[in-house]
């Protein structure tokens, strides 16, 4: 109580002082901003007072990089105007500027030459890393090993932080069922349990315990919402869901992210059941801002106020402007409408001054809570920049994710490992000499050509006799950000080389896939199988010699059926970022037993696609007899996937026993599930245990299965542990059709083992 008095008295002398001098007394509006017996909110509310309307608007833009920072001021078009705002405090935030020296300079404008000096926040993309890159998310999430995740946040939060960022557009929690969509790549794939929790490892590792420390930056969770449901896997296409879909599966790791307390969220270029996402009152400010309580700021995504215009949505630019700010987006990326157009607007009384003090307050506060107003310069410190970017500590958090990234999914034989000696092996595919694939998409800081490709990683194993033959290009021109790939659909006159080796080698390795710029932003596919001739290659190479192992690049399942018919070995290795050729080869030679699991069902066939395990039942699920036709598949494919959701194997083998369950529902809320796993193989490995429940009848139809729990353990060779998972409501109930949560009375079969579909059942009621 005293503290609120003194700090009201506090306010009302700062603000006394303000306006008294017409000039704007640069002292106290220093005072609000370094003030240590403040609140970050009184602090907010000061500040606020002391804004022009365009100031407060100001707060609410963001520019992209735009001249050369550190050269002379524009002095010609757009850029001379950006800069102007960024002098007159008309620019709230900066994205794409990164390096200390840049970011010093831009802050330098906005600290020292704008009235209130108030500081940028400097926001990147920094998905997967940043110059050191961590394996892309989506195979990250094939880890399902969450310190492993948190970790490699931490180290890409730690570089950026280091070259004068402090705010990432990551994790995009966007779950997907569609593997034609490219941007799968940057999520976690397509179940809400699992997205969760690595969303909020990932928000973890950003923003780590202290927001405030020179080594850690907002997260952001994005896109709000839908995004990854974009009709046929098209991206920036139309978003139709249900309500069930939209409370059960799509929103899900938003409302974790909240809860974890990230600091922003972005929405999303599509709109959602006619609304686009940006101008979306329901998402924004009902649901976000009131039922989650979230108290940080939204950004558009790039452009995406503008875009209303051509979603069919807002007449003009002013319009577009209106809505997004009525809808609750905080901030706009690059579409120059809220400078515009808000002031106006606010005259004309269109939109309300409240909802901007209320956006700008929220914009406020993360600044403070990131400490920029105590030291703007505090993450531009040349020393830290060149002890941190691409240090030894680092590339070792990255090499550790990209081991636990990779997923086995065929060893027929005990092809793999690979012995370490007397053999002489072959190495087939462009992919294996590439040392720019790897990053994967999503990586704007890292240097193109800076990881270590598969033919450096082998290099540590000297023992065989390694060559190599490209076999084809994957690629023929065009992996820049903005361009479309193009891709070698004809050029063979490399085979003959490769059949060469892959006949005079006992084993092969062939190496295939997509390219790291085949997958991410606008870069979805209508075909899954591999890129080019490369199929092509694989089957001419089979015909000389069947010791294949593939090794699979891709930032998306694939369509692999031939494969996983005839090659005996197959190595799941996504794009593992930096490290990636010192983490494949570790696995191929046995020196990590590959742990992973899928985060995405592969399909068959395209055709199969959406293809998830977590489907609805329908009324006629299975064939009543055989070769009746009235029930739901297809004629002229399976309904089953090529590999399920969950699935990994390891160069051991894990049995699964004695499933208990001690029902205490009554009592205390709780559901014990038990089981035994053996090591029944050779090597010590690790296996991800998973538990999925079945709510047999609901008021709303529930999945054949929902993950609901999931450790890791590892065994020696016959050793036995017994994990114990609990369900509580949280875990047993579901959202109804009005977005309630709910946990209704039924009767529930629970399963346990290594992938989603796992034998192993049991049954309780509670
Ligand atoms: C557009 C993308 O959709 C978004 O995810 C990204 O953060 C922004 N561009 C900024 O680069």
């Amino acid at each position: 109580m005293k503290y609120n008095i003194l700090n009201a008295l506090l306010i009302c002398v700062i603000f006394f002082t303000s306006c008294k001098n017409s000039n704007e007394s640069n002292q106290s509006v220093n005072d609000i901003k370094t003030s240590k017996s403040l609140s970050i909110e009184d602090k907010v509310e000061a500040l606020l007072s002391k804004m022009t309307l365009e100031e407060k608007i100001g707060q609410m833009n963001q520019y992209n990089g735009f001249w050369d920072v550190t050269g002379p001021a524009p002095s010609d078009g757009e850029a001379e105007i950006k800069y102007e705002h960024l002098r007159k405090g008309y620019v709230g935030s900066m994205i794409n500027v990164k390096g200390v020296k840049d970011v010093r300079a831009v802050q330098k404008i906005a600290v020292e030459e704008s009235r209130l000096g108030i500081p940028l926040i400097i926001g990147f993309d920094v998905i997967h890393g940043f110059k050191t890159t961590s394996p892309i998310p989506l195979a990250e999430a094939a880890s399902w090993d969450l310190e492993a995740i948190k970790s490699s946040a931490e180290v890409a939060a730690k570089e950026a932080a280091a070259s004068g960022i402090n705010w990432t557009f990551a994790p995009m929690v966007d779950i997907s069922r569609d593997a034609r969509w490219g941007r799968v790549m940057e999520g976690a794939g397509e179940d809400p349990f699992l997205g969760s929790k690595i969303g909020v490892a990932r928000v973890q590792g950003f923003q780590g315990e202290d927001l405030s420390s020179p080594l850690t930056i907002a997260a952001c969770a994005k896109h709000f919402a839908g995004y990854g449901f974009a009709e046929s896997g098209k991206d920036y296409n139309t978003v139709d869901v249900g309500t069930s879909t939209l409370n059960n599966i799509i929103l899900p790791p938003f409302k974790a992210a909240s809860d974890a307390g990230v600091r922003t969220f972005m929405n999303s270029f599509n709109e959602l059941n006619g609304i686009p996402a940006t101008g979306n009152k329901m998402l924004q400010r009902d649901i976000l801002k009131e039922k989650w309580n979230f108290d940080g700021f939204v950004v558009s995504d790039w452009g995406s106020i503008a875009e209303m215009i051509a979603h069919g949505y807002a007449k003009d630019g002013k319009e577009a402007a209106k809505y997004a700010a009525n809808a609750g987006s905080d901030m706009d990326m690059e579409s120059y409408l809220y400078v515009e157009h808000l002031a106006a607007l606010v005259k004309e009384g269109e939109v309300d001054e409240a909802l901007i003090d209320d956006a700008v307050r929220r914009i406020l506060k993360v600044k403070f809570e990131l400490g920029l107003f105590d030291d703007p310069y505090k993450y531009c410190n040349e020393d830290r920049e060149k002890e941190i970017i691409g240090s030894e500590a680092i590339n070792n958090t990255v090499l550790d994710v990209a081991k636990k990234s990779i997923v086995l999914l065929k060893n027929q034989n005990q092809l793999l490992p690979l012995k370490k000696e007397g053999q002489k092996i072959a190495v087939i595919g462009a992919l294996a000499d590439d040392k720019t694939s790897p990053l994967g998409n999503w990586r704007l800081a890292a240097e193109e050509g800076s990881a270590i490709s598969l033919l450096e990683g082998l290099k540590n194993y000297t023992g065989n006799i390694i060559t190599y033959a490209k076999g084809a290009d994957v690629i023929i021109e065009n992996t820049s950000f903005a361009k479309e790939v193009k891709i070698n659909e004809d050029d063979t006159s490399g085979f003959a080389e490769a059949l060469a080796l892959a006949k005079s080698s006992d084993v092969v390795i062939m190496v295939l896939g997509e390219h790291g710029m085949q997958s991410g932003e606008g870069r979805s596919r209508a075909n899954l199988s591999l890129p080019g001739v490369q199929q092509q290659l694989l089957e001419a190479v089979y015909k000389v010699n069947k010791n294949i192992v593939l090794v699979l690049h891709n930032g998306r399942p694939l369509a692999i059926d031939w494969a996983d018919q005839n090659i005996p070995s197959i190595l799941e290795v996504w794009q593992l970022g930096s490290q990636s050729g010192n983490a494949i080869a570790q696995v191929l030679f046995g020196d990590y037993n590959p742990s992973g699991k899928l985060p995405m069902t592969f399909p068959k066939n395209v055709n199969q696609v959406p293809i998830y395990y977590n489907y609805k039942s329908t009324g006629r699920p299975n064939m009543p007899a055989p070769d009746e036709v009235f029930w739901s598949h297809y004629s002229d494919q399976t309904n089953q996937p090529l590999y399920p959701f969950g699935f990994g194997l390891s160069y051991t083998t894990f049995k699964y026993d004695n499933l208990k369950v001690e029902n205490t529902f009554s009592e205390n809320k709780t559901v014990k599930v038990s089981v035994e796993i053996t090591n029944t193989g050779n090597y010590k490995g690790k296996e991800v245990t998973q538990l999925y429940i079945r709510d047999l009848f609901a008021s709303v139809t529930r999945p054949i299965r929902e993950l609901k729990g999931f450790e890791m353990i590892e065994l020696e060779p016959n050793q036995t542990k017994t994990v114990t998972f609990t369900l509580t409501e949280n875990e047993l109930g579901f959202y109804d059709n009005l977005g309630e949560f709910i946990v209704e009375k039924g009767d529930f079969k629970v399963f346990v083992g290594g992938d989603s579909s796992a034998k192993l059942s049991s049954e309780f009621k509670i």
